[in-house]
């Protein structure tokens, strides 16, 4: 596409180099119907989000835009796409900046009219929702250790409408949940357990849908140290999964979403400190299950399994979790899809699969086979923390699996969370990958679809 040179002239034509404000009619819309013409599948729409993120790159200091569905001549959801890559692609971490005059964060305003332009609300705070996941995900742990987490959720439950509980260290070990625990005994920092929940008065559901987030604030791989410094570079990324479901929260409490949520999240840091978990020590979890931790860096299952265990008690409908948790799930997938796995019916993996190409947050299944649950059986315990390097993201899976008694899927996004340069609208650093695909999965639901 040879768009944004065209397009940077014709700005400066129509409104100056001191670009504020410009109002789109017809020959805007034609200059791109054009470039990207054919109906508005997933690939079409992924184009429209493209082009909307060359409009705030190549304008300086662009404001605001307003645009008119009709004149412009596309459809609405092209029109959405455009308005979603556009504010997507404005984002950047600059808060510790001091000079702050990138061209990103200055658009301030994105007005849609004519008919399908009431799409536009629910697009705005679903932008503000990946903004602030991003957030969580780009703020370092100096800055960000599991009780500052903590405070972040409850801000955001504030802003929104949800509730939010946090457990200190004393509560999580009168619940006895090990996994958190073995964990978290290598920091001089405490861990949390937060319970976030949503729940209407007009809710559709009778048993709550429950998100589960690997808080995971900083992960060294513990006394089972990552092998290289490049493989740890990038582990303030380790809560994107906690971060995802806080802006999913977010998202359907600001939106009023008729559902009835709660999301659950272990947060600790995962360090080598002085009273740190060894490998080959065996640990009880919250549900009783002993674990042989043969590698403390396979430490995001067991923050995850006291949670999916905690889920029970709940009776969920269905419980979804997220995780930056294997290098596996990364290297089979690439930056380009989420891994899935789970339980739950057919019908649910497809509608999930369907709201993946639809945002373009893609998703590809790996199976559960049953021998994949042999990689991580115990031999002097329960389950072992390790399975076979191959199929990696599998047996991972395979261990949550255990701890759960419930429809259940599982999102590996270990290679999708965290960009190291930057993706059209996905900046460099956290994606906020999950919360754009579960808010439109969940919207759906909502609609009884
Ligand atoms: N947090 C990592 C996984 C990860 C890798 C996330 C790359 C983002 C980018 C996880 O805790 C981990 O260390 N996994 C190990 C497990 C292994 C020791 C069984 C892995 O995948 O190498
Ligand atoms: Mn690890
Ligand atoms: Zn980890």
């Amino acid at each position: 596409m040879q768009i944004p040179e065209e397009l940077k002239s014709y700005f400066k034509q129509k409104a100056g180099s001191e670009v504020s404000s410009i109002s789109y009619q017809g020959s805007f819309g034609i200059l791109y119907a054009e470039c990207i013409s054919g109906e508005s599948n997933s690939t079409n729409l992924e184009k429209w989000r493209k082009a909307g993120n060359k409009i705030t790159g190549s304008c300086n200091q662009l404001k605001e835009i307003a645009l008119d569905i009709q004149n412009a001549g596309i459809s609405a959801a092209q029109a959405l796409a455009f308005a979603e890559g556009a504010v997507l692609g404005n984002y950047k971490f600059d808060k510790y900046v001091k000079d702050k005059t990138s061209k990103a964060n200055t658009l301030k305003d994105f007005n849609l009219s004519g008919d399908g332009s009431d799409g536009l609300k629910d697009l705005k705070l679903l932008c503000e929702a990946v903004y602030k996941t991003r957030d969580l995900v780009n703020e370092p742990v100096n800055q960000l250790n599991a009780e500052q987490l903590s405070e972040k959720f409850t801000a955001m439950g504030k802003e929104s409408g949800f509730s939010v509980e946090v457990w200190n260290k004393s509560k999580i070990e009168s619940q006895k949940m090990g996994g958190i625990l073995a964990v978290n005994a290598g920091s001089q920092q405490p861990p949390t357990f937060n319970i976030m929940e949503y729940k209407p008065a007009h809710a559709k559901n009778e048993k709550p849908i429950v998100l589960v987030g690997k808080g995971v604030v900083f992960d060294t791989g513990g006394l089972s140290l990552k092998p290289t410094p490049q493989s740890m570079d990038q582990m303030k990324c380790d809560m994107a999964g906690s971060a995802a479901v806080a802006g999913i929260m977010y998202a359907v409490a600001k939106s009023a979403l008729p559902l009835w949520m709660i999301a659950l999240v272990p947060a600790t840091d995962n360090r080598p400190g002085e009273n740190a978990t060894c490998p080959g020590d065996i640990i009880t979890m919250y549900d009783g299950t002993t674990v042989e931790v043969l590698n403390t860096d396979a430490e995001g299952r067991l923050v995850l399994a006291d949670a999916l265990a905690f889920a029970k008690k709940y009776e969920p409908e269905l419980v979804m979790d997220f995780a930056t948790l294997t290098g596996a799930a990364m290297r089979a997938l690439g930056a380009y899809g989420s891994a899935l796995m789970g339980n739950a019916d057919e019908a649910i993996k497809n509608e999930i699969k369907e709201a993946g190409d639809k945002v373009y947050e893609r998703l590809a299944e790996l199976p559960l086979w049953e021998e994949y649950f042999e990689d991580t059986k115990g031999e002097i315990s329960d389950l072992k923390n390790l399975g076979k390097s191959e199929g990696g993201a599998q047996s991972a899976a395979m261990f949550l699996r255990y701890f759960t008694d419930y429809p259940w899927l599982h999102f590996d996004i270990a290679g999708t969370a965290f960009l190291t340069g930057n993706d059209a609208y996905r900046p460099k650093g956290g994606t906020g990958v999950g919360v754009r695909l579960i808010f439109e999965f969940l919207k759906q639901r909502a609609n009884g679809q």
